[in-house]
This record gives C-alpha cells, structure tokens and sequence, in this order.
C-alpha cells in the first residue's frame, strides 16, 4: 500500500453542505485535495466552496446540486463530473439521513427515500468510480455507516438496516479488494454534531453528540492505517462490541429501551 496523499486528487464528497461531510470537506482542501462537493441545497455548496476557497487557495472546487434519491441521479451526477473532464479518485457516500418513530407511524415514502439515499446512491455511486480506481490501482472509497450498523435499531428501524448494508457491503468490497491498492472503509459514528437529529426528529436531551471535526479526523487517521472499519469514540466503539457478548435479543430489548424515549 502506498503511503496516502491526497494532495491534488480529486474527492468527490455526497452530503458535503453540512456535518461530518462538510467536515471531510474542510479538512480534505487543507489537505491539498481538490473537490467535487455534492447536496441538494446548492446556496449551501456555494457558501463552503468560497469558504474553502479562501482557506486553501493551491486546490480547485465543483459544487453540484442533486438530490440523490431521485432515479438515475447518481448516474446522471458521474456522467456530469465525465463530462468535466474529471474523474475521481476518493469517494466519500456520506449523504444519509434517519428518522427516529415506531416503524409503522412514518409514511412509506420517507422509507422510500431513506433506502434510495443511504443504499441505493452509496451503491450505484461506488459502482460508477471503483472501475477506473481499479484500473488506476489506486484511490478508494469511504461509506459512512454508523454505530447502528452492528444491531437492529427499534424506533430507527429501516435506517439502521440501511445502515447495517453500508457495513456489510463495505466489508465484501475490501474482501474483493485485497490484492489491490484501492481501499475500502465504513465509517462508523456514534452521535454526532450536524443536523441529523434535528431532520430526523430526535430528542436530544440526554444525548452526547461528537464534534464532527473528531468524527472526521479520526476517520482519517484510520483510513490512513488501511483499516476495513472505525468506529468513531472508544465509548461507541465498546457500545459496538456489546452483540458480541449479550444474545441477539437481548441486544435488541437494550436498544428498545435505549430509544424509545427519544423518539
Ligand atoms: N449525526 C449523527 O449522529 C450520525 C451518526 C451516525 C451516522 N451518521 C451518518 O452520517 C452521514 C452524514 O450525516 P450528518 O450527521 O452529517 O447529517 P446532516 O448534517 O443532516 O448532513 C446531511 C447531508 O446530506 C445532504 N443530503 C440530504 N439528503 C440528500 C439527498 N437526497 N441528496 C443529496 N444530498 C442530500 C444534506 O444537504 P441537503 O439537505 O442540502 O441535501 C447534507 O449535506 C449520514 O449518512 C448519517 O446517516 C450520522
């Protein structure tokens, strides 16, 4: 494995406006790394890009906005960045989003949406950029998870099934990857500061939320010493091994009651 540098690579970075992404955002430009910044709220891209601009002046950066849950948008996105010129060598799938109720008192099409962003985008979107980053041997591919990935999620529970693909999927393509330079890392974060728990209508009270700034830095870190997975924090980190030791349903009473006062 070379030693990583992603001083003029180019990262394409989904969910990039706001959190943990426009946390790899920052501190990737102070990297050197140009970047291709996507979300749906373009006022939003454009404010970090001349952020960023001012910041790091040696890199260049493309914002577009594209809500990923619509059809054909993560093949329309890569064909857009083609058509640039461009190709990338990174790929961060970051854009995710969850909702915290009793599975049955949301509407489906929130659930529709939820699995077109958290899986279907992350899919297609790894399936679009790995080939040239075979070709290349080089480059890779970071999938935020999260500490929901390693046990069902009562209250959260179609997000933390997608959530425990993003691992698992993540996991098989570093098993394919071996013999490769490309890597491939899920990320896995406990409670984080952005506006996740707000849009996904949690209470927040009682919850410890992680700089994004650590989430993401750690998560380099690791990416850097080749690891498959991270768990951000060594409480969450803990907290994910407990299905290891405790019965499956055991481990899903203590989610239950972990949740359900804060939905
Ligand atoms: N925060 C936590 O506690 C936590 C814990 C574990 C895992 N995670 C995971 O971390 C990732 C990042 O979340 P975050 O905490 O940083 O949340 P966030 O602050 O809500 O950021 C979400 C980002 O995704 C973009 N986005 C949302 N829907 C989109 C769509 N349909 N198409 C394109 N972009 C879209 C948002 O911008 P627009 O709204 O403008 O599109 C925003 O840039 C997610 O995958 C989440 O599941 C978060």
């Amino acid at each position: 494995m070379n030693k990583l540098n992603f001083k003029n690579t180019t990262v394409l970075i989904t969910g990039a406006s706001s959190g943990i992404g426009k946390e790899f955002a920052t501190q990737l430009a102070n990297k050197g790394a140009n970047l291709i910044l996507i979300a749906r709220t373009q006022s939003d891209l454009t404010k970090l890009e001349e952020e960023l601009e001012c910041q790091c002046t040696d890199i260049w950066i493309k914002t577009i906005a594209t809500d990923l849950t619509r059809p054909n948008s993560s093949r329309n996105l890569v064909a857009q960045i083609n058509g640039l010129g461009l190709s990338v060598d990174y790929l961060i799938n970051n854009a995710g989003f969850g909702r915290f109720c009793e599975f049955s008192e949301e509407c489906f099409e929130i659930y529709h949406n939820m699995l077109m962003l958290n899986i279907n985008a992350l899919v297609e979107l790894t399936h679009l950029c790995l080939p040239r980053m075979r070709a290349k041997n080089t480059g890779g591919i970071i999938n935020v998870a999260s500490i929901g990935s390693f046990q069902p999620l009562p209250y959260q529970a179609v997000y933390g099934a997608s959530k425990a693909f993003v691992l698992s999927f993540s996991e098989a393509l570093t098993g394919e990857l071996m013999d490769t330079n490309v890597h491939v890392m899920a990320l896995c974060p406990g409670t984080t500061e952005s506006r996740f728990m707000e849009k996904a209508n949690a209470d927040t009270s009682k919850m410890r939320l992680a700089p994004a700034c650590d989430v993401v830095n750690s998560a380099l870190v690791a990416y850097e010493a080749n690891r498959m997975y991270t768990v951000s924090g060594t409480m969450n980190y803990l907290m994910s091994l407990i299905p290891r030791f405790v019965s499956r349903k055991r481990t899903v009473k203590i989610v239950a009651n972990m949740f359900k006062p804060k939905t």
